[in-house]
């Protein structure tokens, strides 16, 4: 007999049966006013780095392997010594409370049933002793012009029980994120008449804003003004390797540096005492044009040498783009935007979904390429095609 069953509607069953990160984005354009949407969506100038990085995806090219027992592909690794269900982490986005009012907390939460790490951003709107998620809790530094507010911020996260530091080194000044800009996207968002208009659109997500506790940059003082203008005062342009020695010296936990694009780089601070170095471009929101994280990706690695774990970010929308990654080099991929499309289409559920999305798709590409572990993939089961 055939059973039929009964539709399922709703936005939240709409979250539970999108298939692809890209069916997470639709629904969360549709449900988020569009100066948040765009601030996730969004990149710097022409965005040519997001669209180059997105792009470089497209030259990934698979040689699967065939009659292997590939019954139980296992996904498991472990970053920094600890295990991680997937190799994957989820990347610090500044004002997560704009997306989802759960904001921070939902990321944190779905890391952590989800078995990966979560970097806690500088700019969240969660201070960072109130992310208790139990789970592998990373937190991402700017370094501040005053070095003295900026000790005190890892000294709190390391009371908070952070695991590492992830130090992001490629913002010595705002990019111009044109989207913003266009937007007037201000931090915390103006009732003008245009936002008055956009409440109309999406009555839920105003009603979540105004009824939750003020969105604020949790760890810093200031919380007005435009957000280009508010991080430019924060923001050190003389930051040197000789800060990143300082922190090295005073954070005995793992220490990230995040942003490096070459080989020269990538020697420098991991011969200040970086354990691991994250190959990005910031998902194309600082310079733009920058060269993309996926092709930059090999000659770090071999730079690095096996003295640092190598991560890579920037396009990562599924779990096959993970999986190449990983064979061309990477210990893991953080993914920013992909969650925050769970995120902004369902809260939790929707983060939640987007870790489910790439978890299967790294299982069945790695079925697919007859390996039945991470450990398995190497440089002849993927390439960048010329
Ligand atoms: C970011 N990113 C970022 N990085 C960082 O070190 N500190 C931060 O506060 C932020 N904030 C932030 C906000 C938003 C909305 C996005 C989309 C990104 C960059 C982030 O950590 C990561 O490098 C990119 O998001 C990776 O590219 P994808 O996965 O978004 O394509």
């Amino acid at each position: 007999m055939v059973r039929i069953e009964a539709p399922a509607w709703g936005r939240g069953a709409r979250v539970g049966r999108a298939a692809s990160i890209s069916d997470l984005r639709l629904i969360a354009r549709r449900h988020t006013p569009r100066a948040a949407f765009d601030y996730v969506d969004g990149a710097a100038e022409g965005e040519l780095s997001h669209a180059r990085s997105r792009a470089a995806f497209a030259r990934v090219e698979f040689r699967p392997r065939v009659l292997r027992d590939v019954s139980d592909a296992d996904t498991t690794t472990t970053l920094l010594g600890r295990p991680s269900t997937m190799p994957l982490v989820l990347a610090p986005t500044g004002f997560t409370r704009m997306m989802h009012h759960e904001g921070e907390y939902a990321v944190a939460a779905a890391a952590a049933a989800a078995g990966v790490p979560y970097t806690l951003s500088t700019m969240g709107t969660v201070p960072p002793e109130q992310l208790t998620a139990v789970g592998d809790r990373w937190f991402q530094l700017y370094l501040w012009k005053d070095r003295g507010a900026t000790k005190d911020l890892v000294a709190r996260a390391a009371a908070s029980g952070y695991r590492a530091l992830m130090l992001t080194v490629d913002t010595p000044v705002s990019g111009a994120r044109l989207r913003d800009v266009r937007n007037g996207l201000t931090i915390p968002p103006n009732l003008t008449l245009r936002t008055l208009a956009g409440m109309a659109r999406h009555p839920s997500w105003w009603f979540n804003l105004l009824t939750t506790p003020p969105l604020r940059f949790a760890s810093l003082d200031s919380t007005d003004g435009a957000l280009a203008s508010m991080v430019d005062r924060v923001f050190d342009p003389r930051i040197t390797v000789a800060d990143l020695e300082w922190l090295r010296e005073s954070w005995p936990g793992p220490l990230i540096v995040k942003g490096i694009l070459g080989a020269a780089d990538a020697r420098l601070v991991v011969d200040a005492g970086a354990d691991a170095v994250v190959v990005s471009n910031h998902g194309g929101r600082q310079l733009d044009r920058a060269a993309t994280p996926l092709e930059s990706l090999p000659a770090v690695a071999e730079a690095v040498g096996g003295r640092a774990e190598v991560y890579v970010d920037g396009g990562v929308l599924d779990g096959a783009d993970v999986i190449a990654a990983v064979g061309l080099g990477a210990r893991a991929c953080l993914v920013g935007r992909a969650y925050l499309y769970g995120l902004m289409a369902g809260g939790q559920a929707g983060v939640t979904r987007a870790l489910d999305i790439l978890h299967g798709d790294m299982r069945r590409t790695l079925a697919l390429l007859g390996a039945r572990t991470i450990d398995q993939l190497d440089a002849a089961s993927v390439r960048l095609r010329p």
